[in-house]
């Protein structure tokens, strides 16, 4: 049985892919299981925090005690994360969310003809970068899922997002990223520092994030 350790914390989590719609019938998403973003919002949950899990569409049970909002574009995650971002300690944003979304939605089905089509995007609000201009006492996690250039790109979405973690892991790797069980993570820290994990199964890496969330919550007191 886990320490309560969370207790009297409000905990965000965002989780899953977001659609985007082009028609009634067809969308645009990703390859996002949503099994990261739910193993926080379990491990938070079991440590005593009240959760609050904004999810895209999953096949996935949500955990036991936790709040579910179930969301489907990235503007709607927007919306659910700003609402009760005011009340929150933590944010950990591991949704995989769509930077574009085509710029009409057509009403009827798109038929199809002769020559090629051209579904013009337009790009969506990144809500962690918003949430990281807007925080006060919030503690900020980002993911971010990358196939190059990891702790460069990394380094560059923690500052430019002003997050006080990003959990950066190389989705190309086996046992990594998308739909696995496990998980390769690499923590990086305001500063430049990082700290590379083992491969693990994403419950016990979501336990070891929230140890370094109550770390950083002790630094900041
Ligand atoms: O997509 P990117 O690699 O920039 O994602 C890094 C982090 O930013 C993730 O935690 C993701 O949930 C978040 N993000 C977001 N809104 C976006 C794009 C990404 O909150 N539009």
């Amino acid at each position: 049985v886990p320490e309560k350790d969370l207790s009297g914390l409000t905990v965000i989590v965002t989780a899953g892919p977001t659609v985007e719609p082009i028609d009634p019938v067809r969308y645009l998403s990703n390859r996002s299981s949503g099994k990261m973003g739910y193993a926080m919002a379990c491990a938070a949950a079991r440590r005593g925090a009240r959760v609050i899990l904004i999810s895209g569409p999953t096949s996935l049970k949500p955990p036991h005690g936790v709040e579910l909002i179930r969301v489907e574009t990235a503007l709607q995650m927007y919306d659910a994360v700003m609402e009760h971002f005011p009340g929150a300690d933590v944010v950990v944003k591991s949704a995989a969310v769509a930077d574009y979304r085509p710029k009409a939605v057509s009403p009827q089905k798109i038929k199809k003809h002769g020559r090629d089509l051209t579904i013009e995007l337009e790009k969506n609000p990144d809500i962690l970068a918003e949430l990281g201009r807007r925080k006060k006492h919030q503690i900020l996690v980002g993911f971010a899922a990358e196939t190059e250039e990891l702790e460069t790109n990394a380094r560059q979405k923690l500052e430019s997002k002003n997050l006080d973690l990003l959990v950066a892991n190389d989705v190309t790797q086996p046992g990594a990223g998308f739909g696995s069980d496990t998980n390769i993570a690499r923590l990086v820290y305001p500063g430049g520092r990082t700290v590379p994990l083992p491969k693990m199964d994403k419950l016990l890496l979501a336990h070891r994030i929230l140890d370094e969330v109550q770390a950083l919550r002790k630094v900041q007191q």
